[in-house]
């Protein structure tokens, strides 16, 4: 570590970070999935560089100040594995940036590509008015959703007021306040008789045994945000159930699970669950109509 504080340019920097994380047992799953990108992460924010900056950079000089940041931002990273966003308390999800604390989960969910795309083709109503996003954590999805969609107006649930608090912030930052509502709920229980053109949920759904095997790094997110019951499927399971009631005809329900996608298949055979592909890696997104769940909805109660 002593040998980073000695790094005298940007590029001398990003070398020795990424030599000590690639001989650490650092876990990338929180916006990046490789040693390299972190390092570029964490030299840029040290060092006060656009996270966008190109090879140019590379021979600009480290204050000693700079220097200092890299080495201890790398060793909270490797000693106490906290996830990298949580340590410059910024993300960045599908193209914004993003304010980021232990309050909420790391923004990391694939449904950012959905809504960049403005849900189509899989959403086939008009232009849709009214987006709820169930489970919202520090707002990502529907903030980024209101973001891409200008005509929307969006409701962001979330059952901690904390989570909530952060949401608030990144709505104000993003200048997005006039349009979105922030409510604390157990699940649709502060929107009694809403009807939405789409429904979006990245819930908990983390079950018993991969919740026992997470990287070190997971233990600093909230709780209440990963683990849902034996097979991950507690709060999926009350999604379903209700989501049909709040859809409009057209309307669409979207649900990450993950890993727990093969337990929910199996759990709902008889559902018609469309597996969505994503470019840019991820999985266990499905879609459901409001009349697909709807047909099915005497199998679906609590
Ligand atoms: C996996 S995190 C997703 C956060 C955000 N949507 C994202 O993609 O980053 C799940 C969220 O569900 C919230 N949650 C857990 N149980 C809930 C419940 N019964 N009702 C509403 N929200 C709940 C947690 O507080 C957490 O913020």
């Amino acid at each position: 570590m002593n040998s980073i504080k000695s790094a005298s340019t940007v590029g001398e920097a990003l070398e020795q970070v990424m030599a000590a994380l690639q001989g650490s047992e650092a876990y990338y799953g929180h916006g990046t999935d490789n040693a390299w990108d972190e390092a570029v992460q964490l030299v840029l924010w040290s060092a006060g560089l656009p996270a966008d900056s190109d090879d140019s950079v590379l021979p600009l000089p480290l204050s000693a100040a700079q220097a200092l940041s890299v080495a201890e931002v790398l060793r909270r990273r490797i000693e106490e594995r906290v996830p990298l966003p949580y340590l410059t308390g910024e993300a960045w999800f599908a193209g914004l940036r993003w304010q980021c604390d232990p309050r909420a989960i790391i923004p990391r969910s694939p449904i950012a590509e959905l809504l960049q795309a403005g849900y189509r083709p899989w959403y086939r109503g008009p232009s849709p008015s009214r987006i709820l996003d169930l489970c919202c954590g520090g707002g990502c999805i529907g903030l980024a959703t209101a973001w891409y969609l200008p005509d929307a107006r969006v409701d962001l649930l979330d059952l901690d007021a904390e989570a909530l608090a952060l949401a608030a912030e990144n709505a104000q930052a993003l200048g997005l306040t006039d349009r979105v509502r922030l409510l604390q709920s157990d699940l649709f229980a502060a929107v009694p008789g809403e009807r939405y053109d789409i429904i979006v949920s990245n819930p908990p759904y983390v079950d018993d045994a991969d919740l026992s095997s997470m990287p070190a790094e997971y233990a600093h997110e909230p709780a209440l945000a990963l683990g849902s019951g034996a097979d991950g499927l507690d709060l999926t399971r009350r999604i379903l159930a209700r989501a049909a009631d709040y859809l409009q005809p057209h309307g669409l329900l979207v649900v990450e699970v993950g890993n727990s996608w093969e337990a929910l298949e199996k759990a709902f055979p008889q559902l018609p669950f469309t597996w969505l592909e994503f470019e840019h890696g991820g999985h266990g997104v499905c879609v459901l109509s409001a009349q697909e769940l709807r047909q099915n909805q005497s199998s679906l109660q609590e």
